[in-house]
């Protein structure tokens, strides 16, 4: 009888618990979460409204802070000034080394318990997980994958003219010529110096190999810069501009991405959330345009992680940022959300035959085990803001400037490029 009283007794006591925290997390919730990011394309605000109402589901307010501009110029700017002025969000897209920066001043919030009830080990990506991890612990919420190396083309002209999608660069100089034959331009191009980055470092990551690409971008060794790889990567960068534009092009990437879809470019090389852009807009992967990888870069996997860090704040958070930390990295949000985004799940359990052909091939490419992964630069996955920041511009001088011969633009690329540990 004892013994029944005593279990009776225990059981309440953890119903109790389980109420109480219920209580704390349902009164936390009441609260909305103030997250800050840089979605504001039509594709990226339908992804970040299936975020928000998969949480609204959960319970959870999604405030929206977005801040315009493409690649983060922007978000990250703010971010700073607000966690400056003691008025922190709680939740901001911080990405690569944003975040681990981010977590060295002890401004994240670890999320070891949400992953381990998860269990993120065995569900998600290990390359994904190494992403979040910095010193131990996991330091955000992974979104998606997208895929950098990313080539699309428009369908119907392909069709209309018998055209091939490239597969190396011979074929694509090919394909140029004929589009141009047509009065079509070749390659849809912005003079944004993120996008001249985002472009250069696929060409680099073709014309270097996935070793080489490492050793340039996350060794960060100086004298790789000198390679005479490195210098067909820049005169490639010289030649595709000239096929796309004679006049200097500042544009949005949805703008470009609009060109192609209007039948005024053939081609357009550009992160996969541009493929989401056009879906955003009506277009299917299947019938209106098409992507294959950069040429040189088959099997190989340029990767740029969107994730979400819940930051530390004097609100005392912590119970709703977990639970938007376990939303979000659930499977029913990372199917609807990658859909709209462009990019693939960060986890392993996804049918593959589910997901368009896009994005199949990114998924597989990137799940493989014997693929090349490597991080982008552009997009901070491989190195900090100063140094991306850096590398940007010395390229987009040696675009605009034709005097710059492709051997100076690499002894400027050696000196700005600070090997890791050198950073700060
Ligand atoms: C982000 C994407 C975003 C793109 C364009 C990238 O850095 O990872 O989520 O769509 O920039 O703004």
């Amino acid at each position: 009888m004892k013994g029944l009283h005593r279990i009776a007794a225990r059981c309440c006591a953890l119903l109790l618990g389980l109420v109480a925290a219920q209580g704390a997390l349902a009164q936390a919730t009441a609260v909305p979460l103030d997250v800050l990011h840089w979605w504001t394309s039509a594709s990226e605000r339908k992804a970040a409204d299936q975020l928000a109402s998969h949480l609204a589901q959960a319970g959870v307010q999604w405030k929206d802070a977005a801040i315009p501009g493409g690649g983060g110029m922007a978000a990250v700017k703010v971010l700073k000034s607000r966690v400056l002025m003691g008025d922190p969000p709680d939740v901001a897209q911080l990405i690569g080394t944003t975040l681990t920066d981010w977590a060295d001043v002890g401004l994240v919030l670890p999320l070891n318990a949400v992953a381990q009830r998860q269990r993120w080990s065995q569900q998600l990506f290990p390359t994904v997980l190494e992403l979040v991890t910095y010193k131990g612990d996991v330091v955000a919420a992974p979104l998606g994958v997208h895929r950098i190396n990313t080539l699309l083309y428009n369908r119907k002209l392909f069709a209309r003219w018998g055209l091939v999608p490239p597969r190396s660069w011979a074929e694509f100089e090919l394909v140029a010529r004929q589009l141009q034959a047509k009065g079509v331009r070749a390659l849809a191009w912005s003079d944004e110096a993120w996008q001249i980055a985002t472009v250069f470092e696929t060409l680099l990551l073709g014309d270097a190999g996935a070793p080489l690409y490492r050793e340039l971008m996350v060794q960060r060794k100086g004298s790789a810069w000198l390679d005479p790889r490195v210098e067909r990567a820049l005169q490639r960068l010289r030649w595709l501009r000239a096929l796309a534009t004679e006049a200097p092009v500042e544009r949005v990437w949805a703008d470009s991405a609009r060109e192609l879809l209007a039948e005024g470019a053939g081609m357009m090389i550009m992160g996969d959330w541009a493929k989401g852009e056009l879906m955003a807009w009506g277009a299917s992967p299947v019938r209106d345009f098409g992507c294959v990888v950069v040429p040189g870069t088959e099997h190989t996997h340029l990767y740029s992680v969107d994730t979400l860090a819940m930051l530390v704040s004097p609100r005392a958070r912590e119970a709703v940022q977990e639970k938007m930390a376990e939303v979000v990295t659930a499977l029913p949000a990372q199917l609807a959300y990658n859909r709209l985004k462009g990019s693939v799940p960060v986890r392993h359990d996804v049918d593959p035959s589910s997901l368009d052909p896009c994005a199949r091939d990114s998924w597989e490419t990137f799940a493989r085990s014997r693929s090349a992964r490597v991080p982008s630069l552009a997009h901070r996955m491989a190195a900090d803001e100063a140094i991306k920041d850096a590398v940007a511009q010395v390229l987009w001088r040696y675009l605009t400037d034709a005097r710059m011969e492709p051997g100076e633009a690499q002894r400027r690329l050696a000196a700005v490029i600070r090997a890791p540990g050198a950073e700060r």
